[in-house]
């Protein structure tokens, strides 16, 4: 097997399955020449609970990934959700010292931003900014070497709970691989699926995954509000084997075969066999009935999405409309729910921007891990004048534990 130093691997921890993609990067951009998925058994709304159970999911789609690829793949940049996620905008102001912006005035108006009180428990996971302001000139991508007296920045701030983001690198170390850097999953899945026209305009990504639903939304050409909801497509299939019956693996394939977001947009009615539990005989159950079940989850789901927006003021800012994306956005009509839902256009949004072996990706499940591998390729060519990352988590928990003990001295 050949060690291929300069490859970029994604590896997405979904709480219905976990993800490894592969990438070599070109000149123009990415080619994915691997890729490796598994049933995730120990995760729960996007959050680890069992170590084991996730280590080996993670062998095996790494495993799958290396022999597509023909390579040893030794670190990965993973993806972390979960309603444990906060994130929120902050504001920063310094002098400029020589009259003309350096990398230090730059570096010293994010800390300025970034010093806001987070709690011992959370960590920061990105610090992104938005915009700079030079004395009264808003709206400014690249401020070094503009002339100006004061300086200000946007930036939007990501925290995670430290145990989560802990037990990520926890199971990926214990699966032999390295991490390179924790993504948020929905600025992975906005990278892989939104157009630059659309983050300029404004665009609200929603991601639906098993156990989670992701919303970014991007305005100005620049993140401005990211969110995780604890429900998804598993909640759907949830509730389909109370309401029927059903085991849940069955529940599962009749929600892919014949659910439909929302009952009024059957066509006509069919009768379906379900089977059910405890070796009874399967029984036959109208689908209009099993669009009525779907219904009121994917309606919580993506009015909670909204809501989530408006929260921050933002339902307006989205001219662009909405893109959806994540196993659960295949299910039929949930596009045409939610435009009724959020009174604005919504697209699928499928993974792009990339080459190689395109079309094994091009599924709305993918998003995630084609947007870690894109966010990697961003980092290796030291673009990271937006993406200015904090400390490593692990240095800063060691950092932390460091201070306890010197408290206790
Ligand atoms: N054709 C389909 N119709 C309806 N639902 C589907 C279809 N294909 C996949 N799903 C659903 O999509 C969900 C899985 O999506 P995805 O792979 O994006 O989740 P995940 O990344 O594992 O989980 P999460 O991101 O929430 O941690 C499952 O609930 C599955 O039932
Ligand atoms: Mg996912």
């Amino acid at each position: 097997m050949a060690k291929k130093e300069d490859l970029i691997v994604g590896l997405d921890i979904g709480t219905t399955k976990i993800c490894v993609i592969v990438a070599a990067p070109t000149n123009g951009g990415i080619d994915i020449v691997g890729i490796g998925t598994h049933p995730s058994r120990g995760l729960r709304k996007g959050v680890v609970v069992d170590i084991d159970a996730t280590v080996d999911s993670i062998k095996h789609a790494v495993e799958e990934a290396e022999l597509m690829a023909d390579c040893e793949i030794s670190s990965v940049y993973a993806g972390i959700a979960g309603s444990h996620i906060r994130a929120f905008n902050s504001h920063g102001v310094v002098a400029v010292k020589d009259r003309e912006v350096s990398p230090s005035d730059v570096k010293r108006v994010i800390d300025a931003a970034k010093a806001v009180s987070i709690p011992m428990d959370r960590e920061v996971i990105h610090v992104i900014p938005q915009e700079f302001i030079i004395d009264d000139q808003d709206g400014i991508r690249e401020p070094l070497g503009m002339s100006g007296v004061r300086l200000e920045a946007k930036i939007h701030i990501v925290t995670a709970a430290v145990t989560s983001a802990q037990n990520i690198v926890k199971c990926a170390n214990k699966a032999g691989l390295n991490v390179m850097d924790i993504v948020l999953e929905p600025l992975a899945s906005a990278e892989a699926c939104l157009a630059e026209d659309e983050r300029d305009l404004g665009v609200c990504l929603i991601d639906i995954g098993g156990g989670t639903t992701d919303v970014a939304v991007y305005a100005e050409g620049s993140i401005k509000h990211t969110s995780v909801l604890g429900l998804g497509g598993a909640h759907v299939s949830n509730d389909i084997a109370v309401g029927l019956r059903t085991p849940f693996d069955e529940a599962e394939r009749v929600k892919k075969k014949f659910g439909v977001a929302a009952a009024r947009f059957l066509g006509g009615d069919d009768v379906i066999s379900v089977p059910s539990v405890g070796g009874r005989r399967p029984r036959e159950v109208s689908r209009k009935l099993l669009c009525e079940i779907i219904e009121p989850r994917i309606d919580e789901i993506l009015t909670l999405a909204r809501q989530s927006l408006a929260k921050e003021g933002l339902e307006d800012r989205i001219p662009s409309g909405v893109v959806l994306t994540g196993g659960c956005s295949a299910l039929d009509g949930v596009a045409d729910l939610a435009e009724e839902i959020f009174e604005t256009p919504v697209r699928h949004g499928i993974p792009s921007r990339v080459g190689g072996l395109q079309d094994v990706v091009r599924g709305p499940m993918y998003a995630t891990g084609v947007g870690l591998v894109l966010f990697g390729a961003s980092q290796d060519r030291e673009n990271t004048r937006f993406r200015i990352r904090d400390d490593s988590i692990f240095g800063r928990v060691k950092q932390r534990m460091r201070d306890w003990f010197f408290q206790f001295e």
